[in-house]
């Protein structure tokens, strides 16, 4: 590392985090925004542990994302790239057009009633729609709130019982390898199951796909209305001005229940915050091409599909298809050829998977993908085989960074735009200016042993762009994440510094895992389980997964006297995952027992449990029930594991 660089690092992160001097470091990133009324506060407690960003600023985020770049005479640039792997289409987007398309499509919704502050649930896949409807919500205030395709509509729901919107919009569905994910039947189900709140939903149709408005029509006293027809009438809408702290959007996380959080983001710290960090992590901005192949029902397709991107005038791809199989491993390469790429951003998973299909990267000598500056992977830990072997085959710089849905943007990356920092594989480099990052032991007192894991938290208040609250909760918004430790956000996750201040994220503290870079709580899928009326207990876990990082498992016990053969009950409780939660939780595993390891107070012993699933040593608790529970373990998952061919 050269000192220069991390001086300059270091000098910028104290200015952005120390009481006398961040106002003006935020005030002044402010002004890549065009406000309507200037902010002259950055920042303002209102509640313990409870700050509002910019709090005299009003703006307009989607006039920010479009007009202001059409009026800097920039509207022929391409804004949105569609490539869809599944269907074949391409589509280049420019910013005249998609400020058109916006400017009608928030017509539609504000003909439909919705007004400023009314949510509007967005549940579509990766389709140029998807960006239209979030960005046409902002322009007149609405809020959004984007459900991922791959939940089922239980989950759905759940979130339209939670937002209570009055207006749904849809497509016919979504296209999986193999198969068409058809959304209408699951929006019905949906709502059905929900107290009700919905007058209309909007269908986008997509030809290769069954299900149309007209279908439905009727059928629920709820107007279907077609998209394409009720754009083409439409009267365009403009933005309106908004103050800093209006929620621009709902998004629901998987927390240690089985009632998703429903992180609610500003309007001004968020834009803020994704134009600083696109020109100071991802050392992107006018023109550059983005590429985050994620799915907008994440964060990092929120963020990084949608809005940074074009709050800066960068060019942002919106890929439909997956790193392997559509049709093979060199897919990526072929986009970063194709658009000249500038900026990849997914999941390690990503590519673990192309890594597992092509190790010597044979696919990525047919392509040029010169244009690569950066490849930056988050969502869960980037381990270091997978950094080496990226590192090594793709001559870029390949950035591992740490953030959540809560903080919106990266709260740990090697900043490439202030400074290019030395990367350690395993660590997600440093601090990003705006978090003073601690580590804390269980009772809140600083880890000063330098390689000791601890939990993290961020030192009060957090940046901007990070969570307001939970929607419709100021009381769960204290208790999940201020109360732990006073004064500090609790991230939920462990882990150290090193001697250099480099952190090494290692995992959760809590119920939440990772699969393939999706966020699920263990909790929910037990809760699921339990409603099979012939289990007595279970226990899900996280465990190791070679390629999506780490999968649920599920182990369960028997009511007495249920009589079901042990591979029918594991089929059909594989099936109720797939129900109640959907095809994202890759819900595979289960072992059935005669009894759950447990303490003598009756807890389940889940981290030796998890030790033994993933084969490392562990000691017998002194505080255990029966140690012949962890022998049966043991066997049951062997047996398992040689039925599977593992
Ligand atoms: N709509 C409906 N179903 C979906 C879906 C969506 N948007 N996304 C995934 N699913 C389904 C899949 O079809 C699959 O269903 P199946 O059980 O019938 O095969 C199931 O959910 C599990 O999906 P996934 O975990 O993605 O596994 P996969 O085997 O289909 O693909 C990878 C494996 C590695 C290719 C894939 O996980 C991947 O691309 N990961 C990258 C991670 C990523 O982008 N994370 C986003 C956060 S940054
Ligand atoms: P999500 O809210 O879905 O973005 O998931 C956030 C969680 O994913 C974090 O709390 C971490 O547990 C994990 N995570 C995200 N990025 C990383 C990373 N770079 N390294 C380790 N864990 C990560």
């Amino acid at each position: 590392m050269t000192s220069d660089n991390t001086v300059g690092y270091h000098r910028t992160w104290q200015r952005s985090v120390d009481a006398d001097t961040r106002a003006d470091f935020w005030l002044e990133a402010a002004q890549a925004i065009d406000w309507i009324t200037p902010p002259r506060v950055a920042l303002e407690e209102r509640s313990p542990g409870t700050w509002r960003w910019f709090p005299d600023g009003e703006l307009n985020t989607s006039y920010n994302a479009l007009d202001r770049h059409v009026l800097a005479g920039r509207g022929n640039q391409t804004a949105v790239i569609y490539d869809s792997a599944m269907s074949g289409t391409r589509i280049r987007i420019s910013y005249l057009e998609l400020l058109g398309r916006v400017s009608r499509f928030a017509g539609v919704l504000r003909e439909n009633g919705v007004g400023r502050g009314d949510r509007v649930i967005v549940y579509l896949p990766m389709i140029p729609e998807a960006i239209v409807a979030m960005l046409a919500c902002a322009r007149i205030g609405a809020v959004h709130s984007v459900v991922f395709g791959g939940f089922a509509a239980s989950e759905l729901a759940v979130r339209i019982d939670d937002a209570r919107p009055t207006v749904i919009v849809t497509a016919s569905g979504g296209l999986e390898p193999g198969r068409a994910v058809e959304y209408l039947p699951l929006v019905q189900r949906a709502m059905a199951q929900s107290a009700g709140s919905v007058r209309t939903v909007i269908v986008r149709d997509r030809e290769m796909i069954p299900g149309r408005a007209a279908d439905y029509a009727g059928a629920d006293g709820v107007a279907w209305l077609d998209w394409a027809d009720e754009e083409a009438k439409a009267t365009p809408a403009d933005p309106v001005a908004l103050r800093s702290e209006d929620p621009l959007y709902i998004l629901y996380t998987s927390g240690t229940t089985g009632n998703p959080k429903g992180i609610v983001r500003d309007n001004g710290g968020h834009a803020v915050a994704l134009a600083w960090s696109m020109r100071n992590i991802y050392a992107a901005g006018v023109g550059d091409v983005f590429w985050a192949a994620s799915d907008v029902g994440w964060v990092v397709g929120h963020s990084y599909i949608v809005y940074a991107p074009l709050l800066v005038g960068a060019t942002t791809v919106i890929y439909e298809g997956k790193p392997i199989g559509t049709p093979d491993a060199g897919a990526f390469w072929r986009v970063v050829e194709d658009y000249t790429v500038k900026v990849l951003f997914t999941a390690p998973t990503a590519i673990r998977a192309i890594r597992r299909v092509d190790p010597e990267l044979r696919e990525l000598e047919k392509y040029d993908v010169s244009s690569l500056h950066g490849l930056f992977l988050a969502g869960e830990r980037l381990d270091p085989e997978t950094y080496h072997w990226a590192n090594d085959g793709l001559h870029c710089p390949v950035v591992d960074h740490w953030w959540q849905t809560e903080t919106g943007w990266a709260i740990c990356a090697n900043p490439r735009g202030i400074a290019e920092l030395e990367t350690k594989p395993g660590s997600a480099t440093f601090p990003v200016p705006g978090y003073d990052v601690v580590i804390l032991d269980s009772k809140g007192k600083p880890v000063t042993r330098v390689g000791k894991d601890g939990n993290i938290a961020i030192r009060l208040p957090l940046p901007p762009g990070n969570l307001l609250g939970i929607w419709g909760s100021e009381e769960r918004f204290a208790s999940a994440y201020l109360s732990a430790f006073p004064g500090f956000y609790a991230t939920g996750d462990s882990g150290h510094f090193d001697d250099e201040g480099y952190l090494y994220v290692m995992g959760r503290t809590d119920d939440v895992i990772n699969v393939a870079g999706h966020r699920l709580s263990t909790g929910s899928l037990e809760e699921v389980l339990t409603l099979h009326p012939a289990v007595a207990e279970c226990a899900v876990l996280g465990v190791h997964d070679p390629l999506k990082g780490q999968r649920a498992a599920g182990f369960v016990t028997l009511k007495a006297g249920a009589s079901i053969d042990h591979d029918t009950l594991a089929k059909e409780l594989i099936a109720l995952v797939r129900e109640h939660v959907g095809p994202v939780a890759a819900f595979r595993d289960v072992t059935i027992l005669e009894r759950l390891p447990k303490t003598r107070s009756g807890k389940i012993l889940r981290k030796t449990i998890r030790q033994i699933v993933d084969g490392e040593p562990y000691t017998v608790p002194p505080t255990i029930e029966d140690p012949a529970t962890l022998d049966a373990l043991t066997l049951a998952v062997h047996g398992a594991r040689n039925a599977l061919g593992h």
